[in-house]
């Protein structure tokens, strides 16, 4: 995501850098790291949440997954966006190690009979835990197929029961500068602010996301708990979660308030409504083979066409991108 600072650079994102290249960087960044580690006389290696081994969680298999080959761990958990740590893509990795992500609780709130604190605890034994694996595409022109754990949002909605006049929900992430140190930086406005339609979060698809590749989900993918939502850019799925509200009038967003002209409310994948900057007709599928490789073929609503069309039926979804 890049707030437009320029007319002159009229390429995608993820064409800056290219692959080779930033691979190169990440292994240098990984030596240096691996340095850092190395024990000084009279220091005791300390636990910290990084060198943590990883919590497995289990997830029964989920007819909405696709079958694609799966992305590599290595590149869902090393190339990120979550600007609380840092706008560069190995920033999440080498940041989110400070998010302490327990305690943790999610405050659900607004126009529901049901307001109340969930404890994460309470929220990841609410629904048995599925393994979803969706496509995922970034507005910045890159996709990846990852295998998500979690179960549909909409268990909860029905359980905190939106009264009549819920018609949007909106997701808060932590904004706490002491563990994000992104937030610093005034590119956005902090709490980082997502928003979805009631239909579109009562929809299936969208996953109350707890885990990834078996296990609890890593700090940098939005631990412990986010929202994804697979038919629409990755900026919709807010990460580290703290409140749930359901309100009446549609939630001005984090990317929207950032840039109104670049990022519209439903921000639907939609290969016919270009970016201002640049097309959204193909995409590079990370892991695909490098900056070289073939570009695939953007998908209307990321090929889950069949299953979200009729959620905008008679909308004109270049006024509504
Ligand atoms: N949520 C928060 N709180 N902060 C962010 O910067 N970035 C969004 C989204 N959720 C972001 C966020 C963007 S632009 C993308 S593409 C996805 O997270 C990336 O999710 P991933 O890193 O797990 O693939």
């Amino acid at each position: 995501m890049l707030i437009r600072t320029s007319s002159q650079h009229p390429v995608q994102p993820s064409e800056i850098t290219p692959r080779r290249v930033y691979e190169r960087r990440r292994d240098i960044i990984r030596a240096a790291g691996a340095a850092a580690l190395l024990p000084v006389a009279g220091a005791v290696a300390q636990p910290t949440p990084a060198n943590l081994p990883p919590q497995k969680l289990a997830g029964r298999p989920s007819e909405l997954s696709t079958g694609e080959p799966r992305t590599s761990y290595e590149d869902v958990t090393t190339y990120n966006n979550f600007y609380e740590f840092g706008t560069d893509k190995d920033d999440p990795a080498r940041h989110a190690h400070r998010l302490r992500t327990r305690p943790w609780t999610v405050s659900v709130e607004g126009a529901v009979a049901r307001p109340g604190v969930y404890d994460i605890e309470k929220l990841l034994a609410l629904a048995p835990i599925e393994e979803r694996v969706y496509r995922m595409r970034c507005v910045e022109g890159w996709s990846m197929v990852i295998p998500w754990l979690g179960y549909s949002f909409a268990e909860l909605i029905r359980r905190v029961e939106p009264l009549g006049s819920a018609k949007y929900v909106e997701f808060e992430t932590l904004a706490d500068a002491d563990q994000m140190p992104g937030l610093r930086s005034p590119v956005l406005r902090w709490p980082y602010i997502e928003g979805l339609r009631l239909d579109e979060a009562m929809h299936p698809l969208t996953l109350l996301c707890v885990g990834l590749y078996g296990e609890v989900l890593p700090r940098q993918n939005g631990a412990p708990v986010r929202i994804v939502v697979p038919w629409k850019y990755g900026f919709k799925s807010g990460k580290s979660l703290v409140a749930i509200r359901f309100v009446e009038k549609e939630p001005l967003t984090a990317w929207h308030l950032a840039a109104p002209r670049e990022y519209g409310f439903y921000s639907n994948v939609n290969p016919d409504v270009p970016h201002p900057r640049w097309s959204q007709a193909t995409e590079r599928r990370i892991g695909d083979g490098g900056f070289l490789a073939r570009k695939r073929k953007t998908l209307m609503f990321n090929g889950y066409a069949d299953q979200v069309a009729s959620l905008y039926a008679g909308m004109d979804l270049r006024r509504h991108f």
